[in-house]
Formats: C-alpha cells, structure tokens, sequence
C-alpha cells in the first residue's frame, strides 16, 4: 500500500503539466489597463473572463454533479477542469493521496486548496493565458489539450503578433500562434473535449472547414488600423497598428445568432421538406456539448392558428449505466444532431390538416431541457431562446 502511494506521486511528477508561477505584476488584467485599456475592456465582457467556478452557474453546476456521480473530491474535479477553463493553476493534478487527506478533512492547508483559492486563476483565460504561450504541443496525442498542450514563456514576456514591439513594461516576442496560423492557439482548447469515460463529445478541430476566414475573424473581429497600446513611443505618438477586438463573442451573445443559419421550405404532398444549412466553418450547434436548436412550425387556417409544433435538434447524453447523462459523464450520446459545417440538414415534417399556411422559426438555446432540469440550473440566460431565422409557405 505504502509503495503504491509512492508510485502515485513519482507518476504525478513526472507527468502533471509544467507550471511557470506569474509574477504579481502581470497576473491580471487591471495591470494591463494603463497601456492596453480598450483590450482589457473587450476581453472584460467575454466568457473567457467568467470561466471560473465562481463566475459561470452552469461550469459550477457541472463541476458539483460530476464530483457527485463520480465520487471524486469537489476539488479533484475543479483541478481535472482548470486544464482548460484555468490554465495557470499551479497544481495540475491530484492523486489518491489528495482524495484520502480530502475525506479526513485534512486539506485545508494543502497545495492544493491554495492553487484553487488563489487570485492568479480568478479572471479564467485571460492575458497570461494566451500571451505567455511560448510554444503550442501540435504533435502531441489529441487527448492532451489546455495546459498538456504548451509551454509557458517566463513570467513577463508576452507572445504577440509583431516582429517589432517594444515595451518598458515587459518583453516581447512573435509567435506564429498570434500572427499566421492563430487557429492552433484556439485549438489548444476548443478541440477534443471529452468525458469521464473517454467519450469525445465535442471536437471543433476534426470538424473545421478551413478557408479563408480563421476564428479570430469572427470571434475577435477582422483586422483593423488602431492602436496596440495608447503609450506614446513614437515622437509622442502611440504607435499605429492592424489589431482586432478582443470580444471573443460567442454563443451566449444572442444577436450574433441572428443568420447563423438559414431556412429553405418546399412542400412535397402532405409534408413540410425543411432544409436548414449552415454556411459557418464549425458545425452548428456544436461547442459545449448539450447545446440546442428549436425548431417551431405554427401552423394557420386564414388568420386562425391551429397548431404548434417544436422539434429540438440536441444530443442526449447516456452514462455507462445507460441513464440519461450531462456530457461529462457520457459514454454515448444519441446520433448527432448538429448541422455539419459548411452542410446541410434536411427534415420532413406532417402538415396539420387544413392548414393553408405554416410559419417556420428557428431558435438557440445554451443547454437544452433535460440537462438544464438535472443540473437545477436557475438563471434565465440558459433557458432563453436567441433568434436565428424564419420562413413561412403557404399550403396547398
Ligand atoms: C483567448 C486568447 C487571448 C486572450 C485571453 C487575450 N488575447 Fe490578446 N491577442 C490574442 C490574439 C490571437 C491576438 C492576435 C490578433 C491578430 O492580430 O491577429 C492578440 C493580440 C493582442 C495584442 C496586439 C494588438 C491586437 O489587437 O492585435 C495585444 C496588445 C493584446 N493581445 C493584449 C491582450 C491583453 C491585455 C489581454 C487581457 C485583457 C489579452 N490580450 C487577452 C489572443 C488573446
Ligand atoms: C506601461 C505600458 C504597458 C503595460 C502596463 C503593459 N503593456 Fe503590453 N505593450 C506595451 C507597448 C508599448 C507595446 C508595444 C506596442 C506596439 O509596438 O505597437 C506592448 C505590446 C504588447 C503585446 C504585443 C507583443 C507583440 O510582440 O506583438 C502584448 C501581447 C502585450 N503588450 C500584453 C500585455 C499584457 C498582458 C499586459 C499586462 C500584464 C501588458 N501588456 C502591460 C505597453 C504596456
Ligand atoms: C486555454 C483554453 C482556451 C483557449 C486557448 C481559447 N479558448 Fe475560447 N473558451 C475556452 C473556455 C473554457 C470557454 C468557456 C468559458 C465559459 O463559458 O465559462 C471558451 C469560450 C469561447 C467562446 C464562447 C463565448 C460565448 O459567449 O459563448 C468563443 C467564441 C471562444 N472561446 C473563442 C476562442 C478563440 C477564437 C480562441 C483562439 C484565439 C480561443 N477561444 C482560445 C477556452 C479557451
Ligand atoms: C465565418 C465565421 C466563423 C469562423 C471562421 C468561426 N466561427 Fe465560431 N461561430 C460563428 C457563428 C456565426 C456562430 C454562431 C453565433 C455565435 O455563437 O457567435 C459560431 C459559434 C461558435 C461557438 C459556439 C457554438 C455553439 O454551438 O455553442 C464556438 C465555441 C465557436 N464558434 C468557436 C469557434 C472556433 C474555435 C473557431 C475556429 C476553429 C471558429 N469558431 C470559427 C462563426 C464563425
Ligand atoms: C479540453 C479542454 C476542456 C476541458 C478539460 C474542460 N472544458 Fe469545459 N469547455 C471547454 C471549452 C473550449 C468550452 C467552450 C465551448 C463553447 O462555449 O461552446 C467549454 C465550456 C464548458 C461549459 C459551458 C459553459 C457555458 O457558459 O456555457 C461547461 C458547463 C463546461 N465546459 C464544463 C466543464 C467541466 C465540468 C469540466 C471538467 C470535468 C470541463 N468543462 C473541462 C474546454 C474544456
């Protein structure tokens, strides 16, 4: 038993993930603000800035049932989770040793509780989450993602996109990563993100479109004339620069869904054929695993309504035990319901009887019934339905 211990912790030093401490000085964001205040502000507003346990009901809500069903410690799971959503924690991994301390109540202390206590991994991806990449693991398995993935720069030395940026604050470097090919920086995270089980339920890499439009050119913004940072080098001028936004505005910002995807309707003898296509690089819904489409056909008679009708397009997630399931824990998940990247999804659909019209609207919705109901989730963003687009047909 005793030599079991020890080859846990021989095997968690050898291959937890690197951690390079940041110094106080460039922890967070506030101390980006004097010269980089318009990116602070940007990045402020996304969902990079929420992904901590404290910041985001539905991750914390996840992390609890999981730590539930699996019996594993709350904090086992959180450090399993920070991989991704809070890369510079400083304990990467946890063993039987932490379980057994865990139970006995004897963490307090530990370095362990301190790693996810500490103010460092509180504002979730921020700056020194991607600007101190020094190199990005591509070769690596496609299991290994956030933190098994890269190498982190020395504390103060930020990867950027220019060969030439000079700063009194910090150092400076170009990483490829941050100018030609930032795709594999957001493939380090959004790619293969898989279950207890080893079930991969969702993996935007295998399924990208690539073209010309890369994810900074819709989740950032495209390149535009402006100013990296407003400190005044150049003969008291700051210096004039092609940057983009740092919005990283996604799914959860309901406007951005409007025309996502669009609608063709024909009638083929008593059916409805629907045929929605998706014209983005990515599959649709795709992301977090449990996302949804709503589809709802009000049918009418002259003025009268007659019917309503939703389908909802959305995977079910099933445990080993063949129960209903949130992602995390899945072994399967029922066939694919998303629209495939760049494809499209056809549907036929019963008239209602005497119907002489039909009005067709398709909707977003972040996490679909059954997950939303298990996971007790109370704040209205979850539930609410964004806008995509609408048809209507007469009938024959
Ligand atoms: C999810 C990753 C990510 C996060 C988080 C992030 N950045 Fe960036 N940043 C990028 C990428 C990618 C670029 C390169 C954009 C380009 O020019 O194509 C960039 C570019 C920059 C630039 C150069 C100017 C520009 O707009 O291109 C500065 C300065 C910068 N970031 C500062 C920050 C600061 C400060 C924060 C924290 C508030 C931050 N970044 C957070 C990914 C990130
Ligand atoms: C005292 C001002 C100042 C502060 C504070 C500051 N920076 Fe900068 N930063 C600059 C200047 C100046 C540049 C160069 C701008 C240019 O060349 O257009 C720069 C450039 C950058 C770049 C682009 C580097 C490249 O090679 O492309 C990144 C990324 C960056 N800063 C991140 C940060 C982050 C993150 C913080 C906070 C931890 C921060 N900066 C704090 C002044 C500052
Ligand atoms: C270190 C891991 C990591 C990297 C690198 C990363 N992301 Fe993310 N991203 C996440 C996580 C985790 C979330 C979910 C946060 C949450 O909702 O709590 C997320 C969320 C998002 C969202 C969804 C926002 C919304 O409102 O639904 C978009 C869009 C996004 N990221 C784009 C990007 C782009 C573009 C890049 C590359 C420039 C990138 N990310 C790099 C981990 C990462
Ligand atoms: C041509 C524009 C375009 C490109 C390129 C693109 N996306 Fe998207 N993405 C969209 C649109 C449009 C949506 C749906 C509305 C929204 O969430 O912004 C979306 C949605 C998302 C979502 C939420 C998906 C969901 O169903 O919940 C994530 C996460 C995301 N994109 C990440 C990425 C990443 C990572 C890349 C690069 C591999 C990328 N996107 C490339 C346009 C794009
Ligand atoms: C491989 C990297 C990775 C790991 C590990 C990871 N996540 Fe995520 N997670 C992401 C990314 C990327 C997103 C954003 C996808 C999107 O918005 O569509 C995300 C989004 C989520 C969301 C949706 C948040 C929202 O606001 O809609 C939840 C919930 C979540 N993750 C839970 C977890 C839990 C629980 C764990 C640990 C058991 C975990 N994740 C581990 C990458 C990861």
């Amino acid at each position: 038993m005793k030599y079991a211990w020890l080859l846990l912790l021989v095997w968690s030093a050898l291959f937890g993930a690197e951690v390079v401490e940041v110094g106080e000085r460039f922890q967070h964001s506030q101390s980006c603000k004097a010269c980089h205040l318009q990116i602070v502000q940007e990045w402020e507003d996304s969902w990079h800035a929420k992904s901590h346990y404290e910041n985001d009901e539905y991750l914390r809500a996840s992390i609890d049932y999981v730590s539930r069903k699996t019996r594993k410690s709350l904090n086992a799971v959180k450090v399993e989770c920070a991989t991704c959503h809070n890369p510079r924690i400083s304990v990467t991994q946890t063993g039987m040793d932490y379980e057994i301390m865990a139970v006995m109540e004897l963490d307090k202390g530990s370095k362990v509780n301190k790693a996810l206590k500490s103010d460092a991994i509180s504002e979730g991806i921020n700056c020194v989450v991607c600007h101190n990449i020094e190199m990005i693991h591509d070769e690596a398995d496609t299991s290994k993602r956030g933190i098994n993935r890269v190498e982190w720069t020395k504390s103060g030395t930020m990867a950027g996109p220019y060969p030439d940026a000079k700063s009194p604050y910090h150092k400076t470097q170009q990483r490829d990563f941050m100018s030609t090919n930032p795709d594999k920086l957001c493939f380090v995270c959004h790619a293969n993100d898989r279950s207890s089980e080893g079930f991969v339920f969702t993996d935007m890499q295998s399924e990208f479109v690539a073209g010309d439009k890369k994810c900074v050119d819709c989740h950032m913004s495209p390149k535009k004339i402006g100013v990296a940072a407003t400190l005044k080098l150049d003969n008291g001028k700051s210096k004039q620069r092609e940057i983009r936004e740092h919005s990283f505005a996604g799914a959860h910002t309901q406007t951005l869904w409007r025309d996502a995807l669009s609608l063709d309707l024909k009638q083929e003898g008593k059916d409805l054929l629907l045929t929605i296509s998706n014209p983005q690089p990515h599959n649709i819904p795709s992301g977090f695993g449990a996302r949804e489409i709503l589809i709802e056909l009000s049918y009418k008679k002259g003025a009268e309504a007659l019917e309503i009708k939703t389908i909802s397009l959305t995977n079910q997630y099933i445990s080993k035990r063949g129960k209903a399931t949130i992602p995390h824990l899945a072994e399967s998940s029922t066939k694919d319901a998303t629209i495939p990247a760049q494809g499209k999804k056809a549907l036929k659909v019963a008239n209602v009887i005497g119907a002489t019209s039909v009005d067709v609207t398709l909707y977003y919705r972040l996490v679909n019934d059954e997950v939303r109901t298990m996971l007790e989730l109370k704040e209205p963003i979850w539930s609410e339905k964004s806008f995509i687009t609408s048809g209507s047909m007469k009938l024959k």
